[in-house]
């Protein structure tokens, strides 16, 4: 026998008399290893692992207790008790230190959530925006609202829970009908048994039979709500979403399939701009008939929006609609998807994560110019098609030209565009973009200008308050990050946007006064003639400073007032 083992414990210690050796001591001392790694021990997580080492199956403490069975019964209790009594004083230790950090854990927690409600203004405590689908939703039922269409919202009216009859049966979707497996549901009893089946609904097409059976046509009603469907989650699927109804049902004949496709194509502008292009398919649904689905063109593509048709007589018969007396139609379409082309949002799940930075982002792009978004060009291509007073949108501009040259070029002049004194007399930052400065102007009109300009970079506020400035006049009005800007500051820049420098008029130039170039003569054209003849990309390039900082279009020096305009300035470089 080799004593000197003796300090294996697992190994050697059936072959002694274990116990009137340094065995106990050697637990014991374990143990309070073990009872000082617990106490210095900062989170939750390191107590756990902590367990799981001590405790744990494989566990230092229980290894010990498998040494059990080589004992002799007498050592057998005695090494039981000892090593239970260890075991006992780290489970105690353990639980009481869990107890301590996870108070500590939630301290810091709360600290770092506190809200200081005695916080002056509501604006510095970063009060939330709207929900970009509360506000899509809240959009869509306007515009059928204006359409004197009544909402539906009432939780009796449009129950998100749903008897299958009202989901499928009433919809003419019998229990064999291939739809019933193109939505996958929630049931909340079983679907085959015999009583009434319930399931959470799968589209808000259910409250067009509850309104059927308790109102008397003709009526037209909106209904916006929540929807279920056994899905596999992925960025452009969720269990959870939300749609909104539409249903109108008058004396038969009074609607037409042209109705509906008006009144689509009406809803679809109002809530996507006059541009959208828009695009009816025939598809199938149950309770339509004839059916369609349409589509927007969306960044390059044709992207469906919406279900609708003519409600099939059988469903308005099993309502208890006579339909021999009325007809009408409905449509149906996911809110998340109008909210995803109008916002730019790219995965469904950010709806839902309630991720304030994702929050923080509205308004977006709806603000900033719908058209290039549905176009899939940037926001900032459209500001510099319009022209916009943004300093970062001129980069932009110049590689426009280059992609898209202006087809009308020839005959356009510096003539069209219209340039105006203006003096700055008021000006703020704007408050959702740290870049630009909101300024008003007085331009010698009936009421001063607002304009937003990119320059917080170069000018503070001071610097501009009670400048004179050039503004470009007969710009179309455009919101830039929500706010509505009426024309755009004259700046010169070099290539690499470090210098912005506003351009001057001479001293006597009077508020309203225009800038001419000899030569050019001819009338300003309006806003909308801009936009549409390309008109900012095909002069505004021409548009620059001379060796003396003057500016020139083509050479030919712009005036005012008595003399040039923007001596001093940036020389050689672009104006814009
Ligand atoms: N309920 C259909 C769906 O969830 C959408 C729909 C299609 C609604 C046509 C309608 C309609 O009202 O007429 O896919």
């Amino acid at each position: 026998m080799n004593q000197g083992s003796i300090s294996l414990i697992p190994k050697t210690y059936h072959r002694l008399s274990p116990l009137q050796s340094s065995i106990k001591p050697q637990i014991e001392t374990t143990g309070e290893e073990a009872i000082a790694s617990i106490a210095s021990a900062t989170s939750s997580s390191e107590i756990e692992s902590l367990r799981v080492s001590l405790l744990g199956k494989k566990g230092s403490i229980t290894g010990m207790m498998s040494l059990m069975r080589d004992l002799q019964n007498e050592e057998k209790k005695e090494f039981g008790r000892t090593v239970n009594e260890v075991k006992g004083n780290i489970e105690k230790a353990l639980e009481a230190r869990k107890e301590e950090v996870e108070r500590e854990e939630l301290m810091v927690k709360m600290e770092s959530e506190r809200i200081d409600v005695t916080t002056p203004g509501i604006m510095s405590q970063g009060v939330g925006r709207r929900h970009p689908l509360s506000m899509t939703m809240e959009r869509a039922t306007e515009i059928f609202m204006s359409l004197g269409y009544d909402t539906v919202t009432e939780c009796e009216e449009s129950p998100e829970i749903e008897s299958d009859y009202y989901c499928f049966e009433a919809l003419n979707c019998p229990p064999d009908h291939p739809a019933r497996d193109m939505q996958d549901s929630f049931y909340l009893n079983d679907p085959d048994g015999p009583e009434e089946t319930y399931m959470l609904r799968t589209h808000t097409s259910a409250v067009q039979i509850h309104q059927m059976e308790k109102r008397k046509p003709p009526f037209r009603i909106v209904a916006p709500g929540r929807v279920y469907r056994k899905d596999d989650i992925d960025a452009t699927h969720s269990l959870i979403f939300h749609q909104v109804e539409i249903l109108a049902i008058e004396e038969r004949g009074v609607l037409t399939l042209g109705d509906l496709k008006g009144t689509v194509e009406y809803f679809l502008k109002q809530m996507f701009g006059p541009e959208i292009k828009v695009r009816f398919r025939g598809s199938y649904f149950p309770f339509t008939e004839p059916s369609m689905e349409v589509d927007v063109w969306f960044r390059g593509k044709w992207l469906e929006v919406l279900g609708c048709g003519m409600v099939d007589p059988r469903v308005l018969e099993k309502a208890g609609i006579d339909p021999e007396k009325y007809s009408g139609f409905a449509a149906g379409f996911g809110a998340e998807r109008f909210a995803m082309v109008t916002y730019g949002i790219t995965d469904i799940r950010e709806f839902y994560n309630g991720d304030l930075r994702f929050l923080d982002q509205f308004p977006h792009f709806k603000d900033q110019g719908m058209k290039a978004f549905l176009e899939g060009r940037g926001t900032s291509d459209v500001e510099a098609e319009e022209g916009g007073g943004d300093k970062e949108e001129k980069v932009e501009k110049k590689e426009k030209k280059k992609a898209d040259p202006p087809a009308a070029g020839a005959e356009l002049d510096i003539s069209k565009l219209e340039f105006k004194v203006g003096t700055i007399t008021k000006v703020w930052e704007h408050p959702d973009s740290d870049k630009l400065w909101c300024e008003e102007i007085d331009c010698g009109e009936e009421s001063p200008r607002t304009i937003c300009s990119g320059l917080r970079a170069h000018y503070s506020a001071s610097d501009l308050e009670g400048k004179k400035v050039v503004v470009f006049s007969n710009l179309k009005k455009r919101k830039l990050g929500g706010i509505p800007s009426d024309g755009m500051v004259l700046c010169s820049f070099t290539d690499d946007d470090s210098k912005v420098v506003l351009i001057e008029p001479p001293s006597d130039a009077e508020n309203g006064e225009v800038c001419k170039f000899e030569g050019y003569e001819g009338e300003p054209a309006t806003g909308n003639q801009i936009d549409k003849k390309k008109m900012v990309q095909a002069i505004m390039p021409d548009l620059k400073t001379d060796g003396d900082g003057n500016v020139v279009w083509k050479g030919v020096e712009m005036k005012v007032g008595g003399g040039t305009v923007g001596g001093g300035g940036l020389k050689d470089v672009q104006v814009g």
